[in-house]
């Protein structure tokens, strides 16, 4: 089974596609650390992820051992991954790794949730389960807010806003892959709806689709 989950940053993705995976046994993968790993690596060398010589050599020589660093989750990672993830030859160099992932997941797995932006659309288009998870983009600010200070960062709430729109906006326009829900995916609004009652919309929607054998 592949549960695909797409949608904007700080919608309750990463929460929820955790909880699916533990509540059915399936490996997970935030392929956004693919893209944040790749604009951490430009610019950790000192180059510019806008660069698209850079950012594609990155994205080719990237190290699946780095893709737990902590650093992945800074404000700077997620600006530059939205940069380096505007590229063709970037999505491109970074395809194999996720639908590998999905097909053949890891530790005897019986399947994978995968969340990202171009999950149900590019990645696995056959997914049998695609998910949009979204919700407004001031309560995305106020959750990533919280988050970033709860992990002991200095931040603006205001910046948070900002940065946010702006990477919605590149997501959303950019002419390769861009952000937007599957045609047949669930689209869950996620503003006024707590983690638990996510998970048990959704859980009852694989159950639907997919009784258990
Ligand atoms: O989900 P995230 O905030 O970690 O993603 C970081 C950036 O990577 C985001 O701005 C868009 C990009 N991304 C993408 O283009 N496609 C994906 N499948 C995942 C992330």
């Amino acid at each position: 089974m592949i549960i695909a989950i797409d949608g904007p940053a700080a919608a309750g993705k990463g929460t929820l596609g955790r909880a699916l995976a533990a509540r059915f046994e399936l490996a997970y993968l935030d392929t956004g650390r693919l893209y944040r790993a790749t604009g951490l690596a430009v610019l950790n060398s000192g180059g510019d992820p806008t660069d698209p010589k850079a950012a594609e050599a990155a994205a080719r020589a990237l190290d699946p051992a780095t893709l737990g660093d902590p650093d992945l989750r800074r404000e700077a990672a997620g600006v530059a991954a939205s940069q380096v993830a505007a590229q063709p030859a970037v999505r491109a160099a970074l395809l194999d790794f996720q639908r590998h992932f999905a097909h053949h997941p890891p530790d005897g797995a019986k399947g994978a949730v995968l969340d990202g932006r171009d999950i149900g659309t590019v990645v696995c288009p056959d997914a049998p389960i695609k998910l949009f998870v979204t919700a407004s983009v001031e309560a995305r600010a106020r959750r990533r807010f919280k988050e970033l200070l709860d992990s002991g960062q200095e931040v603006v709430e205001s910046t948070i806003l900002a940065d946010l729109k702006a990477r919605d906006a590149r997501d959303a326009e950019r002419d390769t892959a861009p952000m937007k829900p599957a045609e047949d995916a669930l689209v869950i609004d996620t503003t006024e709806l707590g983690a638990d009652e996510v998970l048990a919309r959704v859980v009852s929607h694989v159950l639907a689709a997919r009784p258990p054998a």
